[in-house]
């Protein structure tokens, strides 16, 4: 509650995260991770059969990959950085003071991978042109940055398995026990042959833009990278086996809302039925294109190509989402606010700890209701403000007010048209963790349960967009913004 919330109310600031990161993650495994080693592969295959045509493939796939990667890759990479700041700076505050050394280390072998892929592209024709000495040297460059390019997502795996499941660094407070988390070698060993399937997938789908037709080298294309996709397949499902019976049981609990949502819940057989059926269509397309490349028709290959994406990018929001009520497991709620300073947030109140208020606009003021006196309306606005704020820091990080996962939508559902007074409300809210387990419990006190529940009675009749702070601005809170650094702790021993 040290910065100002940052808050989108019609996607939700979750969804912002999400598109920017599963984007990024795509390409980073897609084209960077798993075709880099794919793509050099295919230029020493090329040189060992001195054919020409081999080096001119793996050099059109390679371009592709050079300005995606380059461009959208690199810039989802840093709105990874802005998002999440924005949208949790106290989760990311927590994983920079614990992972430091790794994100600088990340940093110098992401420039090197940078400085690594443009050399590749860049010279790929002159040394090819210089004679075989170059050329290996050239094929060299190619695996020493398809290295470069699995060390970058090898080290941001050990900060997401960190996330979801921190293990024993919650007791002892090291950066090794943190890289060393329990989800971190089963997620890294899952993610590298899923990177090499979907290079492999993703090249398929390339070479039927750069090879012709009736070209036979075409299907001998075809053929060998279809093998490869093979190849790391068994080791896609026996590590996703693997990172699965390591997920904590509590985690596996989430699965069914985290799939669809909660009226979806019934929908978690269905999907792993067509997720099934996804997995077999992909190696079966596959293992056609190897057997039979005459036969399948080129568009078929459109369907591995969507349907890895669409899995990957399922896997990655299930994985972000079974971790709740954390942001860092057992460490941080995902409204981050630490689970050790909830006693003193339950006795004091969330608000005594804001250093920011976050101002009510003229529509939101709107829709009071009808024949109040004026100390009343006064009183009234007083309390919604206060209620906005509680609602402001301890549920926007998840939900909005009328878009998506929207709190209205909610109440309307459970409580219908009656009127939701805090009566109604504040009894549900105080147990929500018990009666939903991925929400955090209320970090309030019973004041605060009721300020809540008076804006909650608001919002039924006010329709308004709840702003966030980048568009409002925010008020300085006297009273938290005033306290000393003496206060606060004599304060927190008198808790504990
Ligand atoms: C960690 C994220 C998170 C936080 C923080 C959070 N919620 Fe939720 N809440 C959810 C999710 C996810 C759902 C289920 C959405 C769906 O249908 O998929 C939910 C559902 C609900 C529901 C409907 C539950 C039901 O049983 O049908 C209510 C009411 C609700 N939240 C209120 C709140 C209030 C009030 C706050 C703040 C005090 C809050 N939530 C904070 C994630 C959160």
């Amino acid at each position: 509650m040290d910065f100002p919330v940052f808050h989108l109310d019609f996607l939700g600031n979750r969804y912002l995260i999400a598109g920017i990161a599963i984007l990024h993650v795509l390409i980073n495994h897609g084209l960077a991770v798993g075709m880099m080693p794919l793509i050099a592969a295919m230029e020493w295959y090329g040189h060992k059969k001195q054919d020409p045509r081999w080096d001119k493939l793996a050099y059109k796939i390679l371009f592709v990959c050079f300005l995606i990667t380059t461009t959208v890759g690199a810039l989802t990479g840093v709105g990874i950085w802005f998002s999440v700041s924005l949208v949790n700076p106290y989760s990311i505050a927590s994983l920079i003071r614990v992972f430091f050394w790794a994100w600088f280390t990340e940093w110098l072998v992401f420039v090197t991978e940078v400085c690594l892929i443009l050399a590749y592209t860049l010279t790929w024709k002159k040394w090819t042109a210089q004679g075989p000495e170059s050329k290996k040297r050239h094929i060299r460059l190619g695996f020493a940055l398809a290295f470069a390019s699995w060390v970058t997502m090898a080290i941001i795996v050990a900060i997401l398995g960190f996330m979801m499941d921190p293990g024993n660094w919650l007791t002892v407070n090291s950066f090794w026990t943190g890289v060393m988390n329990p989800l971190y070698i089963p997620q890294l060993a899952f993610r590298t042959p899923l990177a090499a399937t979907m290079a492999g997938i993703i090249a398929m789908f390339l070479i039927l833009f750069f090879t012709k037709k009736q070209d036979q080298f075409r299907n001998d294309a075809l053929r060998a990278v279809g093998l490869w996709t093979l190849a790391f397949a068994p080791f896609v499902l026996v590590a996703g086996w693997w990172y699965y019976t390591s997920v904590p049981d509590a985690m596996k609990d989430n699965l069914g809302v985290s799939l669809g949502t909660l009226e979806f819940v019934d929908w978690q057989t269905k999907f792993l039925q067509i997720a099934v059926i996804t997995v077999v269509t992909i190696l079966l397309v596959v293992q056609f294109a190897i057997s039979r490349p005459k036969l399948l028709p080129k568009v078929a290959l459109v369907v591995p190509f969507v349907a890895i994406l669409w899995m990957t990018g399922h896997f990655e929001r299930v994985r972000e989402f079974i971790r709740k009520p954390y942001v860092i497991g057992q460490y941080m709620y995902a409204n981050g606010l630490r689970v050790e300073d909830y006693a003193l947030l339950q006795r004091d109140g969330v608000l005594t700890y804001a250093t920011y208020s976050n101002p009510l606009t003229e529509a939101e003021k709107a829709e009071l209701p009808n024949g109040l006196s004026e100390p009343e309306r006064t009183a009234r606005l007083e309390a919604i403000q206060k209620g906005k704020d509680v609602f402001m820091n301890t549920c926007t990080r998840c939900h909005t007010g009328h878009g998506v996962n929207s709190i209205t939508g909610h109440l309307q559902r459970m409580f219908g048209d009656q009127p939701w007074t805090p009566e109604l409300t504040a009894g549900y809210i105080e147990s929500m963790h018990y009666a939903q387990p991925y929400m955090p419990p209320f970090p309030g006190n019973k004041a605060e349960l009721q300020l809540l529940g008076t804006y909650l009675q608001h919002l039924q009749q006010n329709k308004a967009p709840i702003p966030g702070a980048q568009s409002v601005g925010v008020i300085v809170s006297g009273a938290a913004a005033a306290r000393s650094p003496e206060m606060t702790n004599q304060t927190e021993a008198a808790v504990q």
